[in-house]
């Protein structure tokens, strides 16, 4: 839930069908002061407490200096070689530049083939232990390095390094296969400060490169603009710094092979359709925590970093299936097991007041029926916007045991969220007393001031204290607070915000001004004067002319009377530009500026500041990005405290390269726009590099009020992603699905297939957590030979088998999109109608899409298993199953099921079942001790295209009344199998022949 003082105001890049966009100001910069009233009567706590310096970022800065023409690089000597690498010394080449920091002089550097398709290049100052403080190197307990094979050498590699000192140390790393450099820093020096750390890179020219976030933008990143990571509690701007860092790339480059084996590059955009082509993807994985920022070009890249080392790891592929694998398996960790229940439907809102409103809402999804597994809680649930600490006028405990022992028995589920600051209560009100804050600081367990006393900023409830995960304590206490409260409330999981980690002040500013606690936060909630909702998706002035004319006057008269009071810094202030000091780092205002989106791009606005100092000594500045992980594995482990055998169901907004061992991640606090509902897609293709499947994003649109049209689309879309809530900021119209007649039927026509296909998500996810794959899938990657589809990110793949192609614009009634493969031979099936897709290769075909209607396909050559749509996921799950095959073009399919309890985290019973489908029949083979009771219902044969003689199950014949084969669509229809499968549908091996 937003944490935001600005949203931002700004244009962007579309896929050319959208054209440009730019939100409207009404939420731009509120005119909170200390007047505004508010619920409680209290202090607000001033506007300019979240004001930092005002700084140009580097990258606009006409004055700033290009280390790439004034350091000199480095020189190495020392060097020994062997199989496996080699280490040597890199010495300053030349008279240290000290351009945005203090040059190192002597560096280690490491190469090492780690495995035949996994290189690192490892870069750290020599005298890490020399008195000065400025070396930070990453905690390995935190962020693993790559793992190593015993067997591993250069010979066996698929990837080659080689380097040279002239003129001064660069290295390439070249792809064996196609003779390609896949990284190459000739021709650029390595720059290595204490705050300031360059590479460069060579590309091709029109690179294909994915990932490197959290961003909001196109899948495949451009190649003219600036990517900064720094964790930022900001609501979803396009192009900007967001709220996680996840440091790597994929790079996946087409070839056109000549018949002596010979490899041409080409640009995937001006790919002929009529050839074919080969592609080679590879990955890149920077270890580096700290605020970044890397500078795409036309034909390179430039990657700065405000310290740390230099660890690069290469994952040479060559697919993207086998990079993803790699990168998690050997580095970052696969992404954690959740629970079934997890794949239902959850509804949210900010403004839920009370146990009555929640039960109100569950019982109109009833009413209506509609799916419902999780109703949701943002912080009105909390005392005073306390973590663990109930409102007990609004939610007390005991009418909350009642409302979740009913709501549970019905099989349903409850997830509040939890923020990442700790009240810290009024010293002069003894009545103000808080218990966690109490635990905490007996426990010493808070973030410090560079003097050692609390650090205390601001967030929802006023002035906070933050946990400081470095202190062995800490994870303890957190767990404890899990614990405790859940035993008056029984959560069946965890939302964790806030934990960038967000401050609403910068610095340290309520350490002396504690007596006024609890405080209003520095800006207006949705909802309160100059802060009112009037904002509506594009094209709603089309679908309600009057009511949009009144929200937009509104709207102009509300900025009007905000921009009277705005106390931003005006275009005359002169910028602050800071210069290096010998030595000495300046954490609070690094010479380097990053493109940060806070205001003034001061590292202290709107976070903890850098200079907040943990137990062992580290500062913020160092481990910034590293606190949402953090928190997130301490959560992960509370949980488990509180049930050692159940999958902790966790959502995180700051995340790491790693974070999904422990949690899912939610788009962040989107706006109700179209825009937003296209760029959902390409950010979960983009955590689905990042090891992060569990995604989804705010559907309907967070910040502003939604619209029938556009609620009506994205309830389709998002019952495609793996998280699929409904959420809604304060004060905005409400959203869930049953308020319009249109999107309550459109709601309902997409969760009966989601519900059908949960046996494929819950398989899915059980591969991407045992081998690294993708749950949401680019079409590049499933058809890695069409260059055509590099960019492609306005329809996409759920697994291999079903793809989507949803409508993402206002007054649609079709939708253009591809059908991949089909030059191969690929065929797919309309999921409505299960005949086969008649389209051209390569071409945007027109698929009609009525408001209501989603169009989805199934590929050929698959078998899902499913079972029938319920209110529930446990529901769903003690129906009949059915199975439905679509064969591929020579009447081949195969497709898999994974089972378990859906919520043990290492289950004794488990089933493993192999669909393969040749020569007209199937057969399924079952292996494991889950007992499967439910029978098997009915076999959908797609694409069958002669009538069918016997069908026979097993050794018996199929009475005829039970076969249906429709000579138009192709459809072939095996019921009556219940009483053949009584045992259950998967309780031993069997045959269906046709
Ligand atoms: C960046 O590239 C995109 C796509 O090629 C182009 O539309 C845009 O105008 C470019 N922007 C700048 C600032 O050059
Ligand atoms: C709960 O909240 C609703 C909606 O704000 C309000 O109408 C109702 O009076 C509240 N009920 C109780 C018991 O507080």
């Amino acid at each position: 839930m937003v944490g935001v003082r600005n949203l931002l105001v700004g244009t962007w890049l579309l896929p050319a069908a959208y054209g440009t966009f730019s939100t409207s100001a009404a939420g731009s910069r509120s005119a909170a002061s200390s007047t505004i009233s508010s619920a409680y009567s209290q202090f607000t706590i001033p506007s300019d407490s979240d004001s930092g310096a005002h700084l140009i970022a580097n990258i606009d800065d006409p004055e700033a200096v290009d280390a790439q023409s004034v350091c000199p690089g480095y020189r190495a000597s020392n060097v020994r070689e062997s199989s496996r690498g080699l280490t040597a010394t890199l010495k300053l080449a030349g008279k240290p530049c000290n351009v945005y920091g203090t040059d190192v002089d002597s560096l280690d550097l490491s190469i090492e083939y780690l495995a035949h398709d996994r290189l690192n290049v490892q870069i750290v100052p020599t005298y890490l232990d020399s008195s000065n403080s400025s070396w930070f190197v990453l905690d390995e307990h935190v962020v693993p390095r790559p793992s190593s094979d015993k067997h591993a050498s250069e010979r066996r590699s698929d990837l080659e390094i080689t380097w040279s000192n002239k003129p001064s140390f660069h290295f390439k790393v070249t792809r064996k296969a196609t003779g390609d450099a896949i990284f190459d820093t000739t021709g650029s020096v390595l720059v290595f400060e204490n705050q300031f750390v360059e590479f460069v890179t060579s590309l091709p020219r029109d690179y294909n490169l994915y990932g490197i976030g959290e961003h909001i933008e196109q899948l495949r990143i451009l190649n003219n603009r600036t990517v900064t990571l720094y964790a930022s509690d900001i609501g979803d701007p396009i192009d900007l710094n967001l709220y996680g860092t996840h440091p790597f790339y994929l790079d996946t480059r087409y070839y056109e092979v000549d018949h002596r084996g010979h490899h041409t590059l080409v640009a995937a955009d001006n790919a002929d359709q009529s050839k074919d082509y080969v592609s080679y993807s590879h990955g890149v994985f920077f270890r580096n925590a700290h605020g970044q920022e890397i500078i795409m070009q036309p034909e390179g890249l430039t990657w700065r970093t405000l310290g740390g080392s230099i660890d690069l790891t290469f994952y040479s592929g060559p697919t993207q299936v086998e990079v993803t694998k790699n990168y998690q398996l050997s580095t970052i960790g696969l992404p954690a097991l959740q629970q079934y229940f997890t794949f239902g439907y959850h509804q949210c809102r900010w403004g839920y007041h009370n146990w009555t409103e929640l039960e109100h809402v569950v019982s109109n999804f009833e009413k209506f029926e509609i799916p419902l597994e999780t109703i949701w809680n943002d912080i009105d649930y909390m005392h005073g916007y306390r973590d663990f600490d109930n409102d007990q006028h609004r939610y007390p405990y005991s009418e909350g045991e009642e409302f979740l022992d009913k709501l549970h028995s019905s099989g349903r589920h409850y997830v509040p969220i939890i923020d990442a600051a700790i009240y810290i209560p009024n010293p002069d009100n003894v009545s103000d007393a808080y218990d966690t804050y109490t635990r905490g600081h007996k426990d010493d367990v808070f973030l410090k001031n560079p003097d050692g006393s609390e650090y205390i900023g601001a967030v929802w409830p006023g002035y906070t204290v933050f946990p400081d995960w470095h202190n062995p304590k800490t994870n303890d206490f957190w767990a404890n607070e899990i614990v405790t409260w859940h035993k008056k409330v029984a959560i069946d999981g965890i939302w964790i915000d806030m934990n960038e980690v967000s401050s609403f002040c910068v610095g340290s500013c309520g350490s002396k001004n504690l007596s006024m606690n609890p405080a209003h936060p520095p800006f207006a909630l949705p909802g309160e004067p100059g802060n009112v909702i009037y904002d509506y998706p594009e094209g709603f002035e089309l679908s309600n002319k009057t009511e949009a004319a009144a929200a937009s006057s509104a709207a102009s008269s509300q900025a009007a009377a905000a921009a009277t009071g705005d106390s931003g810094p005006s275009s005359t202030t002169p910028y602050l530009r800071t210069t290096p000091t010998a030595g000495v780092r300046n954490i609070n205002h690094p010479p380097y500026v990053i493109n940060h989106d806070q205001d003034g791009h001061d590292l202290a606005v709107h976070a903890v500041s850098p200079n907040a100092t943990h137990y062992d000594g580290v500062q913020e500045y160092d481990v910034h990005n590293l606190f949402g992980h953090q928190i997130l594995n301490a959560t992960y482990h509370g949980l488990l405290k509180v049930d050692s055998n159940k999958r902790p169901f966790i959502i995180g907004r700051s995340t790491f390269a790693g974070s999904g061992k422990w949690a899912g991640h939610w788009g962040g606090d989107n706006a109700s726009k179209w825009a937003y509902m296209f760029f959902s897609i390409p950010q979960a293709l983009s955590f689905s590099l990042f090891g992060i499947p569990m995604f989804g994003v705010d559907t309907c649109g967070f910040n502003g009020n939604t619209d029938e049209e556009l609620c009506n689309r994205w309830m389709q879309l998002s019952a495609f992603f793996p998280f699929y809530r409904n959420h809604n900021t304060l004060s905005a119209i409400p959203q869930e699905p049953y308020v319009w007649d249109s999107v309550a039927k459109a709601t309902k026509s997409a969760m009966q297939i989601r519900y059908a296909i949960l046996p494929y998500f819950y398989t899915l996810f059980h591969e991407a957590h045992t081998e690294g794959t993708t749950v949401m899938r680019a079409l590049a990657w499933e058809f890695p030979t069409d260059p055509s589809l590099a960019a492609v990110d306005t329809q996409f793949l759920l697994g291999s088998a079903l793809m989507i192609i949803p409508v993402l614009a206002p007054q649609a009634t079709s939708v253009k999109g591809v059908f991949p493969g089909l030059k191969h031979g690929e065929v797919w099936y309309d999921w409505y109608s299960h005949e086969a897709v008649d389209a051209k290769p390569g071409v945007n075909t027109t698929i009609p899409a009525p408001l209501g209607h989603i169009p989805v396909f199934v590929r050929g050559g698959s078998v899902l298993p499913m079972q029938e749509p319920a209110l529930t996921t446990k529901e769903a799950r003690a129906t009949p199953w059915s199975l439905l095959v679509a064969l591929g073009g020579h009447g081949a399919a195969s497709g898999q099921l994974y089972l378990d309890d859906g919520e043990s985290n290492v289950p004794d019973e488990t089933l493993n079942v192999e669909f393969t489908v040749e020569r007209s029949a199937l057969s399924v083979k079952a292996k494991g001790r889950w007992e499967e009771v439910n029978p098997l219902d009915r076999v959908t044969v797609l694409g069958v295209e002669t009538r069918p003689g016997v069908v026979r199950f097993g050794g018996e014949v199929v009475s005829a009344e039970h076969v249906q084969w429709n000579s138009t669509s192709r459809v072939l229809s095996v019921g009556g199998l219940q009483k053949l499968t009584g045992k259950g549908a998967f309780s031993g091996n069997w045959t269906l022949k046709w």
